[in-house]
């Protein structure tokens, strides 16, 4: 059901929200001619465990979205604090610029996927979509996922935690 709040601050209801630590993830699928697609994504979360779901919302204003939505699943890649520049490009690259010299690689059960070690992996088949105001919420059945010990990348307030503890200087 549509609901307006004419007196509603969008920027501080988007600030307010971006306290709210996130992990980073991109997300990854093939167009019905076989090119990859992918963004930058943080609304991924859990679902269910028992069948094996999980969540994430796509903006209606995403390039990606007709061919997501059209694709045979999609790969949810949970990036580890050693891969922001990897979340920058697929946040503001261009599509080409994103799969430029990108290694991919396939999910055992055929789906396009980066080859770079992320933190953990979970590749999915369309389970459901529903519409959301301006975004889509995208529910993944997962058919094989995997994880690895390498720390998660985190976003809050609006940018990449890019603190000592989480991230080298160096590395960012
Ligand atoms: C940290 C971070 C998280 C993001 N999370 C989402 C998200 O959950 N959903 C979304 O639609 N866009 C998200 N975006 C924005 C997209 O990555 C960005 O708009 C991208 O350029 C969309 O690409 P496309 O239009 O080619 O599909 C996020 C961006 C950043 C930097």
């Amino acid at each position: 059901m549509p609901v307006t709040v004419p007196h509603f601050d969008t920027a501080f209801f988007r600030s307010a929200l971006g306290r709210f630590a996130t992990g980073v993830t991109v997300v990854t699928a093939e167009t019905a001619d076989k090119q990859p697609v992918g963004l930058t994504v943080s609304s991924f979360n859990s679902v269910s465990l028992e069948p094996p779901l999980i969540l994430w919302s796509l903006s209606k204003s995403s390039s990606s979205l007709p061919h997501i939505q059209a694709s045979q699943g999609y790969v949810v890649h949970v990036l580890s604090a050693a891969q922001v520049k990897l979340a920058r490009r697929f946040a503001y690259g261009s599509q080409t610029d994103r799969f430029t010299d990108q290694p991919l690689s396939r999910t055992p059960g055929g789906l396009l996927m980066l080859a770079d070690e992320c933190s953990a992996w979970f590749a999915c088949r369309h389970y459901a979509q529903h519409d959301a105001g301006d975004h889509v919420v995208l529910i993944g059945a997962v058919e094989d996922c995997a994880r690895t010990a390498n720390l998660p990348l985190i976003y809050h307030a609006g940018d990449f935690d890019l603190t000592p503890n989480n991230l080298p200087l160096s590395q960012a």
